[in-house]
């Protein structure tokens, strides 16, 4: 099979170094390779990108939100495609892959308008004959890491947002699932986006992190993924002074209280904790449900969970598909065995036997688990939950903020006293009520609060905070 090239400068580019993607659904199975960029290419996407810049930023927002819409329609034209790719390569179930096809074609959708509503303001000034101007112009070249969990989804509501505003882009998907981000480049190569204007490398992770920090041609870089990869990238952006946005990991709680309509908050905790295997920054990790309705709700839950078909990413009716590596399935089950010696009891957790063979493990559940235990601590990004008993909303409501993260949060209660309160009191960027924490609208600002995020938040009109830098001018009249 030939390595698939990386895309540099309006330029398909081989290297003789190539990355291996295997099928998490049939790990015998080699589904693409790719061609590894070098450090060299990182160096020169950043070098085209700026040189690009001189006349990208100077276009009209029409001719940009044209261009952005013609990505829009061919995602759409191309979704099969691209939702086939992403279930192979990343193990999503083929419905999922196929509504976050459908979510990034939604976001350039929006970007194309936003494109045409970059506003700036006019001030008076504190001296007579002389005007202020507040204008918002491009950050300028942007370097773009994203995670193989949102393999489609993730680019697009970083790459939409800059060029929209007028920025040039070097993009690096993850090496476990970049076949999306590579039709992607596709897609924007066929639309006509001028040479350089679009960059895709196919470099490690550490690799890129180096190349964006130190080349004096970046000048800003959003990142998702881990937080121990996030802080290193901080520290490495804050030597050179990069603007920087970080989207991290999460810890989110999920409140089941009393009066909580129980078939609803069981809906809402199941989908939370499991959809996509866990493996979802805003997953509800931790279930914390007050006494009145402990019984009634642990029990129900345990049944639907154990009721969860895990199967073939591409199998009809697959609820949840295998982990996406050996390393995070590793993790898991090192997570369930840490759990058991810490006084857990657990549920489900076990391997599956698949024909074919893939990285399949039912999902779990920690029976009475406690804040002191490790799996309630740590980001997992597993189909693993703790469930957690309290007295009530109070003891809950401290419980669920009890946490170094602050991505998501929600509650189930049909009161809409205590709904209040808890949008009010949680420490979390967003609050869900009667909804899982995870599945977020795309028109609206996402990120969190705590160790879970930095810099401004993502998507919507609030993505300009990053993508753009305001400049003030003064104009005297003589
Ligand atoms: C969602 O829950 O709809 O990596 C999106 C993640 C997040 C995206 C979650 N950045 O899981």
């Amino acid at each position: 099979m030939d390595p698939k090239p990386f895309y540099i400068d309006g330029q398909w580019r081989h290297s003789d170094a190539a990355i291996d993607c295997y099928s998490p659904s049939d790990t015998g199975r080699l589904v693409a390779r790719y061609s590894r960029s070098a450090p060299a290419d990182v160096d020169q996407a950043l070098e085209c990108a700026a040189h690009a810049l001189g006349e990208w930023s100077f276009t009209t927002g029409q001719q940009r939100a044209e261009l952005l819409d013609k990505v829009a329609h061919a995602i759409v034209a191309r979704a099969q495609e691209i939702a086939r790719v992403l279930a192979e390569e990343g193990g999503k179930p083929l419905n999922d892959s196929l509504a976050e096809v459908q979510r990034a074609a939604w976001i350039f959708r929006f970007f194309a308008g936003e494109a045409l509503r970059i506003t700036g303001e006019r001030v008076n000034s504190v001296r007579k004959d002389v005007d202020v101007e507040v204008t918002r112009e491009p950050v300028g070249v942007v370097g773009l890491i994203t995670p193989w969990n949102f393999p489609i989804a993730i680019p697009a509501w970083k790459t939409a947002p800059a060029l929209a505003f007028g920025n040039c882009v070097v993009l690096k998907p993850s090496e476990t699932a970049p076949g999306c981000a590579w039709l992607l480049a596709q897609v924007l190569h066929d639309a006509g986006f001028p040479r350089g204007v679009f960059n895709l490398v196919t470099a490690s992770g550490s690799v890129t992190g180096k190349a964006m920090t130190e080349s004096r041609h970046c000048d800003a870089i959003s990142f998702t993924g881990s937080a121990a990869v996030g802080q290193q990238l901080l520290e490495a952006a804050a030597r050179t002074r990069k603007r920087i946005q970080l989207e991290m990991g999460g810890k989110n709680p999920l409140i089941v209280v009393d009066d909580a309509d129980l078939e609803t908050a069981v809906t809402v905790a199941i989908s939370g904790a499991y959809q996509q295997a866990g493996q979802r920054c805003t997953a509800s990790s931790r279930i914390i449900v007050t006494d009145g309705i402990w019984e009634e709700f642990s029990k129900s839950f345990v049944e639907r969970m154990l009721a969860v078909r895990v199967g073939h990413a591409l199998a009809e009716g697959t609820e949840v598909g295998p982990v996406a590596t050996r390393a995070q399935l590793n993790i898991n089950q090192h997570h369930l065995q840490l759990a058991r010696q810490e006084g857990a009891t657990v549920i489900g957790g076990e391997l599956i036997d698949h024909d074919p063979a893939g990285l399949y493990m039912r999902p779990a559940v920690l029976l009475d688990s406690t804040m002191e235990m490790t799996a309630n601590r740590e980001e997992i990004f597993g189909p693993v939950a703790g469930l957690i008993r309290v007295r009530d909303y109070a003891a809950a409501l401290a419980v669920a903020n009890d946490t170094p993260y602050g991505l998501s949060a929600g509650i189930c209660t049909s009161s809409l006293k205590i709904a209040a309160d808890f949008k009010r009191r949680s420490q979390a960027g967003m609050v869900m009520v009667n909804l899982p924490t995870a599945g977020v609208d795309y028109h609206v600002p996402f990120g969190g609060r705590k160790g879970s995020s930095y810099g401004p938040r993502e998507q919507g009109s609030y993505a300009r905070d990053f993508y753009t830098t305001v400049k003030t001018a003064y104009v005297g009249y003589v």
